[in-house]
């Protein structure tokens, strides 16, 4: 496939049949193999002259892989190999800030790194991965981001800090507690250690949540065994979740024609330029994995 492909959007478990569903042609589905593992499934779709590709990091038929066993490093190589430069990182975290409601969207401005999965790096046991984290979402995309969500139907929250905890489990009460004086907003367990996986192989990589409960102990919400969440979430906010899930297609494809224009003078596509400078690592990125 020689045609560019305009932008990666990492999304939920089978995302890409909500593009199937509206009609789109799909015109590939990969699964490359990279050093790192075998990626998920890359679907490759078209819509008004652009393509994209879709990703689903859980897997595809239903929840297959838990938050802590995505192996993003295969997952980014993959979507790189592809010659694919930008990423749309669709997540669904709990909210720790309570004006942040289930059904809202946020676009976060930054991470607070409170988990412990490995490996957070492509370079193990090697000098490259002193990277700035300043800003750690790529200000272009984010910025066009903001002001697509802004003309489109649910509330938008332009500035949060994500905490990134491991899971598969959630938090504790004292876990958030300590999250929210640490200045926490929300609460997931899937942009780390994706995004700054993303960054070493110089991505333009933003996020997109969308709330799917209050985190543990930001309001009284009794135990409720066998549902989702147990009782974190009301059913009016899972459906004002399922509202925006419905939309994930259009949203995207709102996106798409503005996040693929972006000009790339962000810092992203130089961020490892000090190894390249140094001689450690070789201008074309394929050669940085032995
Ligand atoms: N905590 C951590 N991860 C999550 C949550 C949560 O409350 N909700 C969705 N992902």
């Amino acid at each position: 496939m020689h045609q560019p492909i305009h932008l990666a959007v990492i999304a939920r478990v089978g995302a890409h049949r909500d593009f199937l569903e509206r009609g789109l042609p799909r015109l590939d589905v990969l699964t490359p193999d990279t050093p790192f593992g075998l990626s998920n499934p890359i679907h490759i779709f078209e819509y008004q002259g652009l393509r994209f590709a879709v990703l689903s990091r859980h897997g595809e038929e239903g929840y297959q892989v838990s938050a802590p066993f995505v192996n993003d490093r295969a997952n980014l190589y993959a979507l790189k190999s592809l010659g694919i430069a930008k990423i749309l990182a669709w997540c669904a975290p709990g909210a720790i800030n309570p004006a942040m409601a289930p059904g809202h969207l946020v676009a976060p401005h930054d991470i607070l790194d409170e988990g412990d999965r490995a490996p957070r790096t492509f370079f193990e046991n090697r000098g490259p991965g002193f990277v700035r984290q300043n800003p750690v979402f790529c200000p272009e995309l984010r910025g066009r981001l903001l002001m697509t969500l802004a003309e489109g139907p649910f509330p938008v929250h332009d500035r949060a800090v994500y905490v990134a905890t491991t899971g598969p489990r959630l938090e504790t009460v004292a876990e958030i507690n300590k999250f929210r004086l640490l200045g926490g907003d929300l609460v997931g367990m899937t942009l780390v250690p994706e995004v700054f996986l993303a960054r070493e192989l110089e991505f333009c990589y933003t996020a997109l949540c969308y709330v799917v409960n209050y985190a543990e102990g930001v309001l009284d919400r009794p135990y409720e065994p066998g549902v989702l969440f147990e009782g974190l979430a009301t059913p009016a906010e899972l459906a004002a979740v399922r509202r925006v899930e419905a939309a994930f297609a259009e949203v995207a494809l709102a996106l798409l024609p503005h996040l693929a224009a972006t000009p790339r003078h962000c810092p992203c596509p130089r961020l490892m330029e000090r190894y390249r400078l140094r001689g450690d690592l070789g201008k074309d990125w394929r050669t940085w994995f032995p």
